[in-house]
């Protein structure tokens, strides 16, 4: 049986870190396991400019330089390398095909983002019908910028459950049609219908995995009294997607690959009678991946899925320092910091099978 695992570092292709002071919890969580995130921009306001991502990068930078350790276990100590944010506008119905060019040819953003209007946290000034960015769209195309996609119709007469697969059919397919040249990444997908979506299309198109679709299905949220730190977006399935997903996770396919959709909120945000939507699994991010490519006897194909086929599909070097994974049971805190508010982990309170620390040893291996 495989003990430890010493794997390149990996890196988060979807994370939401918040403002402010949550800032500093939450690249300290991220820093201390990865060394770059696609970092989503749905703030209020949204990150809608270039000039609004740089200053949000800086800001990021800014607490990447004031953040303590990671307190969790197992997380010993801060990467070799400073956290590196990877920046993403926020598409709205006006935005500007030039802007986005600048934007993305000037290094302030590598990404647009699509979030369908009212879809998600923070999602009010999204896209209300894709055909007003046709323009935005051929520029996006014609200069290699990736679209990363929230995939979930909005209407209101479809079921929540239903939600990915009718978008899948309703938009997504007709998009890939009239842009087949576009960078598309659907991000953390929950259905088998995504997953056959995603390996019948070329090579741009691509999906990002989250850690709890991969660990859980609508059973853990709902059965036996309904458990709110486990509500996300899209929403957990039954559990033949669930398998669907671990499967393509570990498949060694590269056009799978890490993307945790960490997305903090107070303890009372979500312990509520409308809880938000998202789960804090940066913390624990690839102690929870690990467990699931051992369960699927994939352990040598976490490193594909966590630290190459993301930067390869984003045309950047995989890193060249290292971190381990050991097999040690390990109890996720009831409670963390996020900013002056309170936090509960994903899982919190519940032991996992692997614990995470930084390799500093010689990394030209
Ligand atoms: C995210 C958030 O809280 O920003 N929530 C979530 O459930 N994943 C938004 C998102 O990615 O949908
Ligand atoms: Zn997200």
């Amino acid at each position: 049986m495989t003990d430890l695992i010493r794997i390149r570092r990996p890196d988060d292709w979807h994370l939401h870190l918040r403002d402010g002071p949550a800032l500093t919890d939450t690249v300290a969580a991220t820093a201390a396991q990865f060394h770059r995130a696609i970092v989503m921009p749905n703030l209020v306001p949204p990150v809608t400019t270039g000039d609004q991502a740089e200053a949000y990068k800086a800001r990021i930078m800014a607490a990447a330089g004031a953040a303590p350790d990671s307190k969790v276990d197992g997380a010993r100590s801060g990467p070799s390398k400073p956290f590196l944010p990877l920046m993403t506008l926020y598409l709205t119905d006006t935005s500007k095909p030039e802007a986005i060019r600048t934007a993305f040819e000037g290094g302030q953003a590598v990404a647009c983002k699509l979030y369908p209007a009212g879809a998600t946290t923070n999602s009010d000034s999204g896209v209300t019908a894709l055909e007003r960015l046709t323009d935005v769209l051929e520029v996006m195309q014609a200069i290699g910028m990736p679209l990363l996609i929230h995939g979930e119709v909005t209407d209101a007469a479809i079921d929540i459950f239903d939600r990915e697969r009718v978008f899948i059919e309703r938009t997504l397919k007709p998009l890939c049609q009239r842009f087949p040249k576009l960078k598309v990444v659907l991000e953390h997908i929950t259905t088998s219908d995504a997953v056959d979506f995603v390996k019948a299309a070329g090579p741009q198109v691509a999906a990002t995995i989250t850690a709890h679709h991969l660990h859980c299905n609508r059973n853990h949220m709902l059965a036996g009294g309904i458990r709110p730190h486990y509500f996300c977006l899209p929403i957990l399935k039954r559990s033949s997607h669930q398998t669907a997903l671990r499967i393509a996770a570990t498949s060694g396919d590269p056009k799978f690959f890490l993307g945790t959709d960490s997305a903090p909120h107070a303890v009372e945000a979500k312990e509520s009678a409308c809880g938000c939507a998202g789960c804090y699994t940066a913390p624990l991010a690839m102690q929870l991946y690990a467990t699931v490519f051992d369960e699927m006897n994939a352990l040598d194909r976490l490193e594909g899925f966590a630290s190459r086929f993301g930067a390869d599909f984003y045309g950047l070097p995989v890193n060249d320092d290292f971190i381990t994974l050991k097999r040690q049971a390990w109890t996720v805190p009831d409670a963390m910091a996020l900013g002056a508010a309170e936090i509960r982990p994903f899982l919190a309170g519940q032991t996992l099978g692997w614990t995470f620390e930084t390799d500093t040893a010689d990394s030209n291996q």
